[in-house]
C-alpha cells in the first residue's frame, strides 16, 4: 500500500504486465503500419513513461514528439482542456500515432482530434495504454488499447494525483475505502465497555457498529435482512453467521467515510472472525485489532453486585449467576483471544481503574495501530 498526499492506493498493475501490454501495442502498431515511418505523438504529462518504452521497443525507425495540453487535477478528469503547447512540426502527409497514458472521458481525445483535425495529416491513430470503457464518453476510434480497467482512480507509469507518482513504474489503484482504524472490543460483563466504546467513538470519530442494536435497528424496520433474521429467530434457530454479516456489510458500507468501526458483539466464533477479516478486506480495509479489557473476576463479581443493589437487574444480584457469566465469556472468548493472537493483533488492556484511566490506556493501544 502506497500513500500520495492524503490518498492511499493499493498495487494494481506490475511493471511487468504494463510491459506486456505496452509489447503488444508495439507489435499491432508495427504490424499495421509496415514500412511506413509514423510520428508518434505523446501527449504530455503522463504519457512521457508509455512514450519512452514504446518508441525503444518499436522495431522500426520512428519519429517521435510530445504535445501538451491542459493538466488535469485531482481525483476527477475536469472539463475544461487549455490549449495545445508544442506542436511545431510539419505533419502534412503523415501517419501520426496518439500516445496516451489513458482515456478516461475522452474529453482530451476529443481535444486532440480537434488540434489535428487542421494538421492534414495522413491519418490519426489513437493508442492507449489504459482505458476506462465505463467512463468513455466519445466515439472517437481506438485504434490501440493496452488494457481495459475499471472506472476506479489509478496512478503510476506516467499517471500522478495531485503531482505524485508518476514516477513509480508500476500502477496502484485508489483504495475503495482510505485508511481505517478498524478493531474488535471486548470485555467481560462488568468491565466498562459500553462506556469505553463511546468515549473512543467520540475521540477518534469511529462508527460503533454493536451487532445487539444492528439487529434491534434491521428487525425494528423491518428490512429485509431484519425479517429474514426474525424468521430463524421465531424458531429458535441460530440466525446464521451470513445474515450477520451482511448486515455488517450495510453498516460498513453506510459509513464508508468513516476513521474507522469499533465492532462489538461480533465476532463470537473462529468462523464470524474469519468472516469479518474477508468483510474488511473487500472494502480494502482491515480488523487492525482485538482489544480486550481485562478485570479480576474478584473485581468483576463485586462491581457487578453493587449495580444490582441500584440497577435491580435479577441477574446482576446473584453471585453464581454473575461468575456463570463471567465463565462464559472467557470460554468463548479464548478461542477469539487465539485467532487475533496468531496475527499479533490481541491487546489486552487493564480493566482495573477510573474510568479515564482506562480510556488513557486503550487510547496508548489505538493511537499505535
Ligand atoms: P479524459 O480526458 O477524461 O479521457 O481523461 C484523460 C486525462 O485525465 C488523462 O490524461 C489523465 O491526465 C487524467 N486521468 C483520467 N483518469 C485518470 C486516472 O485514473 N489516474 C490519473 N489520471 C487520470
Ligand atoms: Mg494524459
Amino acid at each position: 500500500m502506497i500513500k500520495l498526499h492524503d490518498l492511499y492506493f493499493k498495487p494494481f498493475i506490475s511493471e511487468d504486465e504494463i510491459q506486456e501490454a505496452v509489447q503488444r501495442m508495439v507489435d499491432a502498431v508495427a504490424a499495421d503500419l509496415g514500412d511506413e515511418m509514423p510520428v508518434f505523438v505523446g501527449i504530455l504529462n503522463g504519457s512521457f513513461m508509455l512514450a519512452s518504452d514504446f518508441v525503444k521497443l518499436y522495431p522500426k525507425p520512428c519519429e517521435v514528439t510530445f504535445i501538451k495540453l491542459a493538466s488535469y487535477e485531482g481525483v476527477k478528469s475536469t472539463e475544461d482542456i487549455q490549449r495545445l503547447i508544442g506542436l511545431t512540426q510539419d505533419l502534412t502527409g503523415r501517419t501520426v500515432v496518439i500516445l496516451e497514458d489513458i482515456i478516461d472521458s475522452g474529453n482530451t481525445l476529443e481535444e486532440v482530434h480537434r488540434i489535428f483535425s487542421n494538421e492534414n495529416v495522413k491519418q490519426l491513430l489513437i493508442a492507449t495504454l489504459f482505458y476506462k470503457p465505463e467512463a468513455y464518453k466519445k466515439d472517437f476510434k481506438l485504434h490501440y488499447v493496452g488494457m481495459e480497467i475499471p472506472n476506479k482512480f489509478i496512478v503510476g507509469y506516467g499517471l500522478d494525483y495531485n503531482g505524485l507518482g508518476r514516477d513509480m513504474p508500476a500502477v496502484y489503484q485508489l483504495k475503495s475505502t482510505q485508511h481505517m482504524t478498524n478493531f474488535v472490543l471486548f470485555g467481560p460483563p462488568g468491565a466498562g465497555k459500553g462506556t469505553q466504546a463511546n468515549f473512543l467513538k467520540e475521540k477518534y470519530d469511529l462508527v460503533h457498529i454493536s451487532t445487539g442494536d444492528v439487529f434491534r435497528y434491521n428487525i425494528k424496520n423491518e428490512t429485509a435482512l431484519g425479517m429474514l433474521a426474525k424468521s430463524y429467530m421465531d424458531k429458535g434457530d441460530l440466525v446464521p453467521d451470513q445474515v450477520t454479516i451482511d448486515m455488517l456489510n450495510k453498516e460498513v458500507e453506510k459509513n464508508s467515510d468513516a476513521n474507522g468501526f469499533i465492532f462489538d458483539g461480533f465476532p463470537r466464533t473462529n468462523a464470524q472472525a474469519k468472516a469479518l477479516d474477508e468483510l474488511m478486506e473487500s472494502k480494502d480495509s482491515q480488523i487492525n485489532a482485538m482489544v480486550a479489557l481485562e478485570v479480576d473476576d474478584e473485581v468483576l463479581v463485586q462491581r457487578l453486585l453493587e449495580r444490582g443493589k441500584t440497577s435491580g437487574r435479577a441477574d446482576d444480584a446473584d453471585e453464581s449467576i454473575i461468575r456463570n457469566r463471567i465463565k462464559e465469556y472467557y470460554d468463548k472468548t479464548a478461542i477469539l483471544k487465539d485467532y487475533y493472537s496468531d496475527q499479533d493483533k490481541y491487546y489486552g488492556v487493564d480493566g482495573v481503574g477510573s474510568i479515564d484511566e482506562i480510556t488513557v490506556r486503550l487510547s496508548n493501544v489505538i493511537d499505535n495501530l
